[in-house]
């Protein structure tokens, strides 16, 4: 395929361009049809062109697109308190802004904020946050610099100070880099792009444990594990439900395929004065031009509602176990496991068993032999494949898109 030569060159994208898209299909400029198992990277929740969503846009941009956030906009205090009661179920309050790695540059801010308030004993800030290894927290300086993963920091350093990385789900380990400058703990409860890893029980409530004892902020990243996708509204809440996070970073699903990010403060008392942890981003003290506007609000209204109207949770949680067990039913010697929760699904391949030519990765080719199959799904790392749907993708196109994949899993054998 010819490509224009003015996109700069950031993206290994496949040789097809996307041109349509309608429920769980994507149709290529050729007028080919694919199942879609990667959802725009676990984004399109609802899927492609959901007649609701492109109902409530259409009219929302037709009345009122944008007007910034010098004035009150109605849709936002409505999703706030949507997101507030129905998602998170903790009291506190939201910011909004446009993608992933904005909201967690944003709990980033707040978490040294709270540093600044809640100093070391010596009275000076506290800044550091623990990250994991294989994490992935997004692109810009601070959310990049965030990120356990040194292959996304090559020649951009020096990097944002103030980040220590750690191995996940290994609490011993987590427990020796606490120090004296540490102001927070940020985590995904399933990591996504470093290869669909579920945090344990164990290690989530000693992340937990660890902040209450050291008066550290509990952070989530539920950019992709979030929004009913792991079979809960949140991804943490699959795991270990009883949790009280103090900050969490959201996007992707949020907006169904509209630009849409936010950040969650609880309402907690920081102090012994009772001050809420939400209060310390004042007026001032952060903001964005494009972050929740009446459009991008509206979009996320209608999202957020039919995930919670039609249960998409519980959805997400059965058909993703149904992933497992066909996938698994196949023997197929090139798949280890499946891992992962609710329908952020990974399968874990063995390359040693894989005829993967030279220059590119097992996952990678397979994601190949998927789409000249015609399912297009999205590798996690190397070696894992991984299988993002519409929430409400349909039982049958589920099952023929399963049965596509069993096909590309078989001409990945050596
Ligand atoms: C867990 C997680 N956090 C943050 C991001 C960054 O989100 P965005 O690409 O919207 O900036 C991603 C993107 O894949 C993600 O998976």
């Amino acid at each position: 395929m010819q490509r224009e030569p003015h996109v700069l060159g950031t993206y290994g994208r496949a040789p097809i361009d996307i041109v349509r898209g309608e429920g769980s299909y994507l149709f290529d400029a050729d007028g080919r049809r694919y199942i879609d198992f990667c959802a725009g990277i676990a984004t399109c929740c609802l899927g492609h062109a959901y007649p609701g969503l492109v109902a409530t846009i259409s009219e929302q941009a037709g009345r009122l697109m944008h007007c910034s956030n010098l004035y009150g906009i109605p849709q936002q205090e409505e999703l706030a308190q949507l997101i507030v009661r129905d998602v998170v179920g903790l009291d506190g309050q939201v910011f909004f802004c446009n993608s992933g790695a904005e909201a967690n540059d944003g709990i980033i801010k707040v978490a040294r904020r709270f540093g600044h308030r809640r100093p070391a004993a010596d009275g000076s800030p506290r800044y550091e946050v623990i990250t994991f290894l294989k994490g992935f927290h997004g692109r810009t300086l601070g959310s990049m610099s965030a990120t356990g993963q040194t292959k996304i920091q090559v020649e951009f350093d020096p990097l944002l100070v103030g980040f220590k990385y750690v191995e996940y789900n290994n609490t011993g380990a987590l427990r020796e880099a606490v120090n004296e400058r540490t102001c927070g703990i940020l985590l995904e409860a399933v990591q996504g792009e470093g290869g669909v890893n579920p945090a344990t029980p164990e290690f989530m409530r000693a992340v937990a444990e660890i902040c209450r004892e050291k008066d550290l902020l509990f952070m989530l990243d539920e950019v992709q594990c979030g929004f009913a996708r792991c079979g809960r509204m949140m991804g943490w809440q699959a795991i270990c439900p009883e949790l009280r996070p103090d900050l969490i970073s959201c996007a992707k699903g949020l907006g169904g395929g509209f630009p849409m990010g936010c950040f969650w403060v609880s309402r907690r008392a920081m102090d012994e004065k009772g001050t809420p942890l939400c209060s310390i981003m004042d007026p001032g003290s952060h903001g964005s031009t494009f972050g929740g506007t009446p459009l991008a609000c509206a979009a996320s209204l209608t999202v957020v509602h039919e995930l919670v109207e039609q249960n998409l949770a519980e959805r997400a949680e059965r058909l993703g176990r149904e992933i497992k067990e066909t996938v698994t039913s196949w023997n197929i010697p090139c798949v280890n496991t499946v891992r992962g929760l609710g329908l952020l699904r990974g399968v874990a391949l063995n390359p040693d068993v894989m005829k993967t030519p030279e220059g590119t990765t097992p996952a990678a080719h397979l994601n190949n032999l998927c789409r000249e199959n015609g399912l297009l799904a999205c590798p996690a790392g190397p070696n894992t494949l991984r299988l993002i749907p519409a929430l409400n993708i349909p039982d049958d196109v589920l099952a023929e898109g399963l049965t596509r994949l069993q096909t590309a899993l078989q001409e990945s054998l050596a």
